[in-house]
């Protein structure tokens, strides 16, 4: 059997595409390619690098949006409410911490530092979802990025690996008030991918070695294999899957040693 994934028709909301190495960046390059219309909310900061990337995709829509401003997340979802009127899927893939707070004694956290990284990482998905819920077509899907570190210890991860893990017990409440209109909601589970957001972790490198010497497939993923378990999650191929933390990670979190 050969299955195509043919989204023609769909749109999605696309979060967290800073730029081109951005693991939004390369999930919404495949639902684009897939035949999808992508709006994509854009950090201002990163402007320089996230708006010459729109050129790349077929008819987009695209406008600021910093989900700690109440202001800017009113007006994107007012555009895209007028643009789109529904979408389908919703890409969540959006994380910060103060970059003294990923790296040392995880206990020197500060309550400032503490509430930004749960804000920023974890409480924006459900403010995201709930914000969508109104345009989000029945069958649609909802899916957020997450890694290892919210059931693990990984020295630098740190107030992160905390966020994240309120990040994927959000996604299975979610997955539960989103389920009767047979919406998905789940966390793809990556393994380490150089990015901004990665930069910003002491251990990155030391993380980076540890795969390829202990994974089961004795390398490092690429953000390219993320997008393919996207692309996944979003198509029919999916439908019975919901409230799960699916690992793109070379099958590094089976390991004991
Ligand atoms: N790179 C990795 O190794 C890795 C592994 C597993 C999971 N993840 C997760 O993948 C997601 C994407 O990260 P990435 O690695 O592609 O890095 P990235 O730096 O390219 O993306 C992070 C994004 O978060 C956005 N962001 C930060 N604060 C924001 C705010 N207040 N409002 C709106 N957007 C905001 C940034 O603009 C950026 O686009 C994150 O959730 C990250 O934790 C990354």
């Amino acid at each position: 059997m050969s299955v195509t994934i043919d989204l023609k028709g769909k749109k999605a909301l696309v979060f967290g595409i800073a730029n081109d190495k951005s693991i939004a960046w390369h999930i919404a390059k495949r639902l684009n390619d897939a035949g999808c219309r992508i709006a994509a909310g854009y950090q201002e900061r990163t402007e320089q690098w996230s708006l010459p990337l729109m050129k790349e995709l077929n008819n987009p829509v695209y406008a600021k949006c910093d989900v700690v401003d109440d202001a800017l997340m009113d007006s994107f979802f007012k555009k895209m409410q007028e643009e789109l009127g529904e979408v389908d899927f919703l890409i969540h893939s959006i994380a910060f911490a103060k970059r003294e707070h990923l790296q040392g004694k995880f206990m020197n956290v500060d309550k400032r530092g503490y509430e930004v990284a749960h804000q920023v990482s974890a409480y924006s998905l459900i403010e995201l979802a709930r914000r969508t819920a109104p345009m989000l077509k029945n069958n649609g899907s909802i899916i957020a990025m997450t890694y290892l570190g919210s059931e693990r210890v990984t020295p630098g991860y740190n107030i992160m690996g905390v966020a994240k893990a309120a990040l994927e017990s959000s996604v299975r409440y979610l997955a539960y008030d989103f389920g009767e209109k047979q919406i998905r909601v789940n966390a793809i589970s990556a393994g380490p991918i150089a990015t901004l957001a990665a930069s910003g972790i002491a251990n990155f490198p030391e993380m980076l070695l540890n795969y390829v010497s202990k994974a089961p497939l004795k390398r490092n993923i690429t953000a390219d294999e993320v997008a393919d378990c996207a692309l996944f999650l979003c198509s029919d191929l999916s439908k019975a899957i919901t409230g799960q933390i699916i690992f793109v990670d070379a099958g590094y979190n089976v390991m004991g040693i």
